[in-house]
């Protein structure tokens, strides 16, 4: 049986292109067709969901990813708690949509230092989150080890961070396919949009808006002129901002003693989750391959033994490299572009998971002619174009 359609929303009801089928595009496609009653038209020549989204670990860590960040957008910390707050209400009704459970889990994250320097740079975070007035609580390493057997016994000091949980990505892209597919408003089609341009004016036949969500390659989306195909940048400047940054992963069998809880120390995590545990990840600026490097690899899985000892002694089930969307102030664009009727929404760089939620409501309300806050107008595609 088909779910119930939501009740109109306004006198004008928008048909709704979405260019990208990440998770940023389906989330958004979710929130419009089947919470608002917008019809939707999700298009993605590529695999849905198989792109950064698919890479990602799934950790929804605004303490440990943006609360200490130096040069980055000044709200992005803001954002990202805003997001994480959406998140367990986001997975109960994508599993009350989709019928599938995606894996959320509160289980705050740790952050683990072994050396001075780590313990430095724990403290350093621990003190920005006490000036952002975030809970956190510094553990001794007895409790840890409590919390989390498998921390190996050299450890100095741990950080417990109750606003980082997670939730398992795959398991999330695909039960908002799923949910699509189901809902009589929303439309995925497996191809390139047919975009064009008339007398300067771009146009989607059969839509009145457009969202631009397809990650480092948002720019490069294809528009036909008379004849020519031109790249989407021309009618959205700011999207020359989004560089590329690959990241290189791993992922472990589960095994007896294997962790439980997500550890993160520096540039390496472990996040386990239920079938598997994913280590990361390498941060590469400029680099845009799918594929992993074993000597990467084998230093990523070496640098995660030295927190979890265990983890050595796991089979490796899945090595990987993904390409991150950033932008220069490591913040997402969010809004309309210069061109009327052209939405964007990319350049999630480390947060594109954690932000899906939010991004996908302030896309909704803006396509809908809600009025903003302040926060979510600042992250504005043309705050990046007049800083470049
Ligand atoms: N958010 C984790 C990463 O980008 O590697």
């Amino acid at each position: 049986m088909s779910p119930p359609l939501p009740p109109p929303i306004s006198s004008f009801t928008p048909k709704v292109a979405i260019l990208g089928a990440g998770i940023v595009g389906l989330a958004t496609a979710f929130e419009l067709a089947i919470k608002r009653g917008v019809p939707v038209t999700l298009y993605d020549p590529a695999p849905m969901g198989r792109g950064a989204s698919w890479a990602a670990a799934g950790m929804l860590a605004p303490a440990f990813e943006a609360a200490a960040e130096e040069g980055v957008h000044p709200h992005l910390f803001e954002l990202c708690m805003e997001s994480a707050e959406l998140w367990p209400d986001f997975s109960i009704d994508l599993a009350h949509s989709a019928d599938t459970d995606s894996g959320y889990s509160g289980r705050p994250s740790l952050a683990l230092a072994f050396d001075m320097a780590e313990t430095a740079a724990m403290h350093q975070l621990a003190r920005a989150l006490d000036a952002r007035d975030v809970a956190h609580e510094e553990l001794p390493p007895a409790s840890a080890h409590l919390l989390e057997p498998s921390i190996a016994p050299d450890l100095i000091a741990a950080l417990q961070m109750p606003t980082d949980g997670q939730v398992d990505n795959r398991a999330v892209v695909r039960a908002l396919i799923m949910a699509l597919q189901r809902s009589p408003l929303a439309t995925l089609r497996s191809e390139a949009a047919p975009l064009r341009s008339e007398g300067g004016r771009l146009t989607l036949e059969g839509h009145d808006l457009i969202l631009a969500a397809a990650g480092w390659n948002t720019a490069a989306i294809k528009v036909e002129e008379n004849g020519q195909m031109l790249s989407l940048v021309n009618w959205a400047p700011a999207l020359d901002q989004i560089d590329c940054y690959g990241g290189q992963m791993l992922s472990v069998a589960h095994g007896y003693g294997s962790p439980e809880t997500t550890l993160r120390c520096g540039s390496i995590y472990i996040a386990p989750k239920a079938d598997r545990v994913i280590i990361g990840a390498t941060m590469e600026p400029g680099i845009a391959t799918d594929a992993p490097a074993p000597e990467a690899i084998a230093a990523l899985h070496a640098r995660a033994a030295r927190l979890c000892p265990v983890l050595a002694e796991l089979p490796v089930i899945e090595t990987w490299a993904g390409i991150r969307p950033g932008t220069p102030d490591h913040a997402p664009m969010i809004g309309e572009t210069n061109t009327p009727g052209l939405f964007v929404a990319a350049g999630h760089y480390r947060n594109g998971i954690l932000l899906a939620p939010i991004t996908a409501r302030i896309i909704a309300d803006m396509m809908l002619g809600k009025s903003l806050s302040a926060l979510h107008a600042s992250f504005t595609p043309a705050r990046v174009f007049e800083a470049a």
